[in-house]
């Protein structure tokens, strides 16, 4: 049996991996073989994706085989949808999430976090609405993975352009995770810089989280159970201020009692400085906005506040008397009530972004030792604006009770 039959080099390329065998030698013949079709098998990665969904900041983590796959991220709770949508921008995707009359898929473009501000199109803001972090809940996570540095790789698929993303999403939230679940298992693929990633949720593709979980974890890996059997965890968020109760006797915390105290968070707190500001020079005003970066970036030494306005004022007076203000007469108050009796007797760890503005942390703390709580109750983690996401890294890389705080970074 020799070759010559064959002359194009398209047959050439297919017998020359065809086994002798196979070739029939009565014939002359040479039947090529239908070429077989290569599949590539590439094993399905599962993405956790752990979210905390603010109403000032969205905080979200990922997670592939037991590893932490990108660092812990925040972008601002922003929103904006968009005619068309913009490349190579963060938090820019578009989606699908409903079909038209004709069985088209509707396509909505959105851009989420910072980027929302600079797209000439009015945005919408969490901390604008009582409702907005449920309602725009799916348009949140999927800006959050769209905004994840390393989505191309965290995806699966032979194609370049269509790939799949398999994701298990957790979330930390007061809403009705059955809701957040319907919400977002109707949108079916999301497109990021012309790459098409279909969506797929596994069955227990789906965990809702007490608000403030991580912090309880964090919390446990702290303390004794046998000497705390429960404790509390005070989270200062934008809109609320949260008082938590967990129970400490099994593997993992329990939430108890949870008050969220609406409107003692510190949204109320940047109301009470403008007053306080308007009060003292009303000729110039400062927007919200600045004042919020001014409190973030405020100090507080030997018990003084320091804060500057943009032109160079010093504020730091007016805020001093605005979070005194917010402490004593305000839902914030109620909330340092609950606590200063629930605290005396059981630790308690005080985390949300609050916390991580010096003056507010420092202020807050006083408040609480002077209502009675024993300084040893109270428990600081170093990053309190994002504890409550970041630790929820010991459910996911198996660091359950170590205290290593270097795998986030
Ligand atoms: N690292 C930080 N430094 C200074 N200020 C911060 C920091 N992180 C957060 N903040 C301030 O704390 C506020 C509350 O932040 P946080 O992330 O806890 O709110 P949220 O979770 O979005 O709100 P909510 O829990 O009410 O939905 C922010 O609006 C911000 O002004
Ligand atoms: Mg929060």
């Amino acid at each position: 049996m020799s070759r010559k039959n064959v002359n194009t080099s398209e047959q050439t390329d297919q017998i020359t991996d065809t086994p002798i065998e196979e070739m029939n030698a009565d014939t002359h013949e040479v039947k090529p073989p239908k070429p077989k079709k290569e599949r590539i098998i590439v094993p399905k990665k599962e993405v956790n994706l752990v979210i905390d969904a603010g109403r000032s900041r969205i905080k979200f983590q990922s997670f592939v085989d037991g590893q932490s796959a990108t660092p812990v991220i925040a972008l601002d709770s922003l929103v904006c949808q968009v005619d068309s949508l913009p490349f190579g921008e963060l938090g820019a995707f578009a989606m699908s999430r409903g079909k038209d009359d004709n069985n088209k898929d509707i396509v909505e473009s959105w851009v989420i976090g910072n980027s929302a501000r600079f797209q000439q199109k009015q945005y919408v803001a969490m901390s604008e609405g009582e409702n907005h972090k449920v309602d725009y809940f799916p348009v949140l996570v999927l800006g959050a993975v769209a905004s994840l540095p390393n989505l191309y790789d965290l995806s699966t698929g032979a194609n370049e352009k269509t790939r799949t993303l398999t994701l298990r999403l957790s979330t930390l939230s007061l809403a009705s995770p059955f809701a957040l679940k319907s919400a977002i298992e109707r949108c079916k693929w999301i497109a990021v810089d012309g790459v098409k990633y279909k969506l797929s949720f596994g069955k227990s593709g789906f965990l809702g989280f007490p608000e403030g979980y991580g912090a309880a974890l964090h919390t446990q890996s702290k303390l004794d159970s046998l000497n705390a059997k429960t404790f509390y965890t005070f989270d200062i968020g934008f809109g609320t201020s949260t008082l938590t109760e967990y129970s400490n006797l099994g593997k993992l915390p329990k939430r108890g009692m949870c008050s969220p105290n609406g409107g003692g968070g510190i949204a109320t707190l940047i109301r009470e400085f403008s007053e306080q500001i308007s009060n003292s020079d009303s000729s110039r005003i400062i927007r919200p906005s600045q004042l919020r970066e001014i409190l973030e970036t405020s100090t507080i030494e030997d018990g003084k506040v320091g804060a500057v306005a943009p032109d160079g004022r010093f504020v730091g007076d007016a805020l001093e008397v605005a979070i005194k203000a917010w402490i004593k007469d305000s839902p914030l108050t109620y909330a340092l009530e609950k606590l200063g009796t629930s605290g005396r007797r059981h630790p308690v760890t005080l985390c949300g972004g609050g916390f991580a503005i010096p003056p507010v942390r420092e202020l807050v703390c006083t408040e609480l030792l002077r209502a009675g709580i024993p300084e040893n109750n109270l428990l600081i983690p170093e990053e309190p604006g994002t504890v409550a996401l970041s630790e929820m890294r010991r459910l996911y890389t198996g660091d359950s009770n170590s205290d290593n705080e270097q795998q986030t970074a």
